[in-house]
């Protein structure tokens, strides 16, 4: 099939190289033109592992195209997927102008049936919205479909190329088939195509979003609770786990979720149903308990060090908000160094893909290191903020001859109990003894 993906972002570049890998030729469109020439060149412009590999092969087989002019791009598309922000506006509701204005542009353009579907996370409606925007310009028939994505950063081509589900919204049974077919070669081990009316699919992605920060935020209330009560979260997330109606994922507490996606969608579904005077009281609960969460260590921090940061050097590991991405947006890492910083810390960080981001926005208020050992040198203290596997398994050795004091916050979980105790480590976890 020929397919146009507008908005070369993370979801864009996802969809159209995961798209063009099975079989189809597609063309993205960017109005970024710096970000289409490296592309045309050949140059990836998101860290997502796995996905190099498909990007340089469908380029070089001719399948993957861009371009900054979308008359061309979606030129006898089938298909055009819209994956444009939608940033949260000042009242943390999703700004639309992107969408709505390449809706605008389209109309005019389109020279025959296409299906123009919704990637982004748009809210309940916006689907109408757009088509009665490219209503306003179309000579052809055209249908509008909303189609979530479920991708996570760092696994987003298993998620694309795997999916649990795929979810579309659409009345049309003309737009149901060419989905379909879009889609067989995805769902072929038997996982459903699940459709549904526009406005369903668009509720289904947040309410998806919002479920799973939930679950998070729950446990990260049991975390805080064991605390108080002397239990180990580890034990009730294993203990809970195991029952099918809960089941295993994201169970694990930690200094809360942050990233592009469950903060920006729960306080847009959490404005969706102010608009509609709907008291949706528990995510309410579940923005303000992330928000405590995500500094719950610095008091601890402070206390240890009775209070008098000023001087004492923190060694940070991990600044992205979850492991295999450089992404920071909505990182906890952030917010604690400020805070770091603020109180007269000196903070020496160290992650595998994120500190180039993170020296945009913090400059050189903080030392940059070339690994998780140079941050230790002459720190005082370690605070581990995102679990990369190589800090599961480091030389504690190298550890405890560099830190001034055997001492490690960890805001992750990422080490056991009984073998902090063994090292001779004082250890601050979540929702776990001391
Ligand atoms: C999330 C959803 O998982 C995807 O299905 C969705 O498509 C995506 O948002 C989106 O809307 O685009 P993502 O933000 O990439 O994906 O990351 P997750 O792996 O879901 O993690 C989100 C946050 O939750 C991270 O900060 C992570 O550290 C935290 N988390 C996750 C926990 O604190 N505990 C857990 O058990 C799991």
């Amino acid at each position: 099939m020929k397919i146009a993906v507008v908005g070369t972002g993370y979801v864009g570049l996802v969809t159209g190289t995961c798209f063009a890998e099975t079989g189809n030729r597609v063309t993205c469109v960017d109005i970024d033109v710096n970000k289409i020439e490296k592309l045309k060149s050949g140059v990836i412009t998101i860290y997502e592992p796995g996905l190099d590999v498909l990007f340089d092969r469908n380029i070089k087989e001719g399948r993957l195209l861009f371009t900054t002019n979308l008359a061309e791009g979606i030129k006898d598309a089938e298909v055009i997927f819209l994956a444009l922000p939608t940033p949260p506006g000042e009242d943390g509701s999703a700004d639309l102008k992107y969408i709505l204005k390449v809706a605008d542009d389209l109309g005019p353009l389109l020279a025959d049936y296409a299906v123009i579907v919704d990637k982004s996370t748009v809210p309940v409606g916006t689907a109408e919205k757009v088509h009665a925007r490219i209503a306003k310009n179309a000579k052809v028939e055209f249908d509008v479909v909303s189609n979530p994505e479920f991708l996570r950063e760092g696994v987003a081509v298993e998620d694309f190329m795997k999916p649990d589900r795929v979810v579309i919204g659409t009345n049309s049974e003309k737009a149901r088939k060419v989905m379909s077919k879009l889609y067989a070669p995805l769902v072929r081990q038997g996982n459903p195509v699940i459709f549904m009316d526009e406005r369903s699919a668009e509720m289904t992605k947040y309410a998806a979003n919002a479920f799973l920060a939930t679950k998070i935020t729950f446990m990260n209330e049991i975390a805080n609770l064991c605390e108080k009560v002397g239990a180990n979260v580890d034990d009730i997330r294993r203990g809970i786990g195991t029952d099918s109606r809960i089941g295993k994922r994201f169970l694990f507490a930690g200094i809360g979720y942050g990233g592009s996606c469950f903060p920006k969608d729960v306080q847009a579904l959490h404005k969706t149903s102010e608009e509609y005077s709907y008291d949706f009281k528990i995510l309410e609960a579940v923005m303000g308990v992330n928000e405590n969460q995500k500094t719950k260590l610095l008091p601890k921090i402070k206390q240890y060090f009775n209070h008098d940061l000023s001087g004492k050097t923190i060694a940070v590991w991990g600044l992205a908000f979850k492991p295999y991405t450089d992404d920071i947006r909505e990182a906890p890492a952030l917010e604690n160094i400020k805070e770091l910083v603020a109180a007269g810390a000196n903070v020496r960080a160290y992650d595998p893909e994120a500190m180039e981001n993170v020296k945009r926005i913090l400059g050189d208020q903080i030392i940059y290191t070339n690994s998780p050992y140079e941050a230790l040198e002459g720190a005082d203290a370690l605070f581990i903020v995102t679990e990369w596997p190589e800090f599961r398994s480091p030389e504690f050795e190298r550890i405890s001859s560099l830190l001034k004091n055997k001492v490690i916050f960890d805001g992750r979980n990422v080490f056991e109990l009984d073998q902090m105790r063994e090292l001779g480590y004082t250890y601050y976890s979540i929702g776990r003894d001391v």
